[in-house]
């Protein structure tokens, strides 16, 4: 059968148009919301056999439950994957999968600029499992190869990355992790499934924070994780079960609701980021803008190659460095002061004081990360209505 098309699977991936309360009634348009912490049983026996058998349906809502059921089969779907997991944020879904993939311990390769919780993980938090990373610069995949020892069980990639917007080669990354038996996941939040499809590409597992695009209005913090059978049934009966990060049916049901609109979302996002970028790059405030839909990207070419539009993020530099950049944020009135991205309205944040503000100085400055960049999530806003309220701020 062909292939549905995203803004297809998007509303209709994973729901059953079938599932009726009753023989007589109609079904909900809507998947209702299963919002329960726990499951009736009328028998001691059947109790005692679903807590045994995985297969054989809902007990407690940290092991299952519907609605979130619901979220995951079509998160596999626009992922091209053959299963996911719903977590409570996307720092469930990071230290869920990475938890997984290095439950009897290992080296991690990762890329040096990440979120910077994620960073704080690999650099600190799994150091005292007895885990290490070795942080590289990806884009230049020869890094990575260098950097590989016979323990090496995880390749960690973002890309676009956050905040600087470098493109990661995934393909070329899935062939030298596979080569050396390792696992590749990436961060795909900056591109969604619509904007960039990884394990079409060789990579192994997808995470997102949904708390951004997928959800895409502000009103959930939630995180997935996508890959094969063996290791999502890993990561839902290990650490997601026993670390707990799990999604509350609400959030699910709420998450449910955003991603129906996400295809058309993504590419709105695209289109307006791309003309802001071009206003902002021409800009005499403005010492660098970088884009991946620019020309003057570094990977451009890249960019077209391996994504499906180029994201609504933008990174700058203004001429004034730090104080000029809080005099822009101080003098906005459309675009919102606010971390998080993906959302409907623009968001501008300053990183080095905030998102990457765990990050320790002296790597934010090896890796570019300068105190004077600004970072815009481009919102769904009139382009014409974002550039006049930057516009007005600039001079
Ligand atoms: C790329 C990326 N990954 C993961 C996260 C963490 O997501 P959450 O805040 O939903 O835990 C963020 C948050 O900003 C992010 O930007």
């Amino acid at each position: 059968m062909k292939t549905l098309g995203k803004a297809t699977q998007a509303i209709h991936a994973g729901e059953d148009p079938l599932a009726r309360p009753n023989e007589k009634s109609g079904t909900p348009l809507m998947p209702p919301i299963y919002q329960n912490s726990t499951f009736r049983f009328t028998t001691a026996a059947e109790c005692a056999e679903a807590c045994t058998n995985e297969e054989s349906g809902y007990v407690y809502t940290r092991w299952g439950n519907p609605t979130q059921q619901l979220l995951e089969q079509k998160l596999a779907v626009l992922e091209s994957g053959e299963a996911a997991l719903a977590t409570a944020s996307g720092m469930g879904a990071v230290s869920t999968a990475l938890l997984t993939a290095l439950a009897e311990g290992g080296h991690v390769i990762a890329m040096e600029t990440l979120y910077s919780a994620t960073h704080h993980l690999l650099n600190e938090d799994l150091v005292s499992l007895g885990i290490e990373t070795t942080f590289v610069d990806a884009t230049d995949v020869n890094q990575i190869e260098r950097a590989l020892r016979p323990d090496t069980k995880v390749i960690y990639l973002e890309s676009p990355t956050n905040p600087l917007l470098k493109l990661v080669d995934l393909g070329a990354c899935a062939e030298i992790a596979k080569a050396h038996g390792a696992i590749t996941i990436i961060d795909n939040t900056f591109a969604t499934p619509c904007g960039q499809q990884p394990i079409a590409l060789g990579i192994d597992v997808v995470l997102h924070s949904m708390t951004k695009y997928l959800s895409g209005n502000g009103a959930v913090i939630a995180g997935a994780i996508v890959g094969n059978k063996q290791f999502i049934a890993r990561a839902k009966t290990g650490a997601l079960r026993n670390f707990g990060a799990v999604i509350s049916p609400f959030n699910a049901w709420l998450t449910l609701h955003g991603i129906a609109t996400l295809p058309l979302r993504w590419t709105q996002h695209c289109k307006n980021a791309l003309r802001i970028a071009a206003f902002l790059e021409t800009h005499p405030a403005v010492a660098w803008a970088r884009y991946p839909g620019l020309r003057s990207h570094p990977q451009h070419e890249l960019a077209k190659r391996q994504m499906n539009g180029f994201g609504g993020m933008i990174t700058l530099e203004l001429k004034g460095g730090l104080s000029a950049g809080e005099r822009l944020v101080n003098r906005l009135k459309l675009c919102a002061l606010a971390v998080s991205l993906g959302d409907v309205r623009t968001l501008i944040c300053h990183p080095a004081s905030t998102t990457h503000s765990l990050v320790p100085t002296e790597i934010r400055r090896q890796t570019g990360i300068t105190d004077g960049i600004v970072r815009i999530s481009v919102g769904l806003e009139d382009a014409e209505d974002i550039i006049d309220d930057l516009g007005q701020a600039f001079s």
